[in-house]
């Protein structure tokens, strides 16, 4: 999901491409990446006419790696569980180098069961995504034989109040057709279907495993705890997150705001108080595939850090649920 930023007006760009990608007309052939050079994002040279949309990034150059902190799954009877000491994956997303974005930029890959917002834009005005209800995006990808990939992301990447292949399926849909360097073309005239998503879920994994939020934290000090004397400040979690990642990343906050609970009263800090997600920023070199990134600040664009509350001593990291982390 991305629920904590406004939606960006869509390119007119996108009512040609959301049927067939984002570059219509796109010939399969010619993509060998390594002949090209890893010109990064978000430059003056990143630029659809100058440079193989397949091999640098020109759509959605302001790369996120996101993560998420949830405290159960919702389906642990059914074995979803957590991974413990770790934070999980939520996606990988392709914002526009001025730090908006956009969404299901091509509609010929929807598999997303609970498609959220349910517009292109997020607006009336887009075009409306419909729900996708055929087989998991799990089971589109087992033909590659990518068991170990399926084992990872079923450990790393569980979903929240719905299975994790629902989640899967709604980050690829929702981002990965917003990414230049995904598009079925990039392929080569072999393209095999659904060989994308294999990729886009890999690229996900390998930006995660780069990033260990839990063991910066540690490093700094913040654990969970759900001791109600243990809360901490945002620079308190922001200052070991920067120490390991060299950049401030975005720190999302969920939960009661800070002036509607009892500590807050008459307070004029409204940010949120639970400590939910981190957002790592990326100007990436040539393609995103190949993790070779830049870090940048979440608010390099004139975006917010964080939302939640500023207040010393408002947040609380709280602790799993017992039984959900094994
Ligand atoms: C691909 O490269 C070949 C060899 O250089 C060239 O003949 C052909 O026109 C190119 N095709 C496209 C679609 O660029
Ligand atoms: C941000 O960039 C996108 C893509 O280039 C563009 O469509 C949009 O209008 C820009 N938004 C702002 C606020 O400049
Ligand atoms: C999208 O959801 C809104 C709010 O539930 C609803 O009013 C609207 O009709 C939906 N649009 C489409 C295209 O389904
Ligand atoms: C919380 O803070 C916001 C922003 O300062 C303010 O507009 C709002 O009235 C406050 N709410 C309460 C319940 O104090
Ligand atoms: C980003 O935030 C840092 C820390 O608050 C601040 O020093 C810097 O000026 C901000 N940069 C921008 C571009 O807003
Ligand atoms: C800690 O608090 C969270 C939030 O209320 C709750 O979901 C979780 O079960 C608690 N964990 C433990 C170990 O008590």
């Amino acid at each position: 999901m991305h629920t904590m930023r406004s939606i960006a007006v869509a390119l007119p760009l996108l009512t040609n491409g959301v049927l067939a990608g984002l570059y219509p007309g796109l010939s399969a052939d010619n993509h060998t990446c390594e002949l090209s050079d890893p010109v990064p994002s978000c430059s003056e040279g990143a630029q659809p006419d100058l440079v193989d949309t397949c091999c640098v990034e020109t759509f959605g150059g302001l790369v996120l790696a996101t993560q998420y902190w949830n405290t159960y799954t919702g389906l642990e009877s059914e074995g979803q569980v957590l991974p413990k000491d770790t934070w999980t994956i939520h996606g990988l997303w392709p914002d526009f180098c001025n730090g908006s974005y956009t969404q299901y930029c091509d509609l010929s890959r929807q598999y997303d069961p609970e498609p959220y917002p349910n517009t292109t834009t997020g607006t009336p005005d887009g075009t409306p995504v419909e729900p996708y209800n055929g087989p998991g995006i799990d089971k589109l990808i087992e033909p590659f034989g990518r068991w170990d990939l399926l084992a990872y992301m079923k450990k790393y990447w569980p979903g929240l109040n719905q299975p994790s292949h629902v989640l899967w399926a709604h980050e690829y849909s929702k981002h990965a057709t917003c990414f230049s360097t995904f598009d079925t073309e990039c392929y080569g005239p072999a393209y095999r279907a659904h060989e994308d998503a294999v990729d886009y879920f890999a690229t996900a994994v390998s930006y995660y495993r780069r990033l260990p939020t839990w063991d910066w934290l540690t490093a700094g000090g913040v654990r969970p705890s759900n001791d109600t004397a243990t809360r901490y400040s945002l620079s308190e979690i922001q200052g070991p997150l920067a120490a390991g990642f060299f950049e401030l990343p975005y720190v999302g906050c969920s939960g009661p705001r800070y002036n509607t609970t009892e500590a807050g009263r008459g307070s004029a800090d409204d940010g949120y108080t639970i400590l939910t997600e981190v957002w790592y920023y990326f100007h990436v070199f040539g393609r995103p595939q190949s993790a070779q990134a830049l870090p940048v600040s979440a608010n390099a664009t004139g975006g917010r850090l964080s939302n939640c509350a500023r207040t010393p001593g408002a947040i609380w990291y709280p602790e799993r649920t017992e039984g959900s982390a094994v």
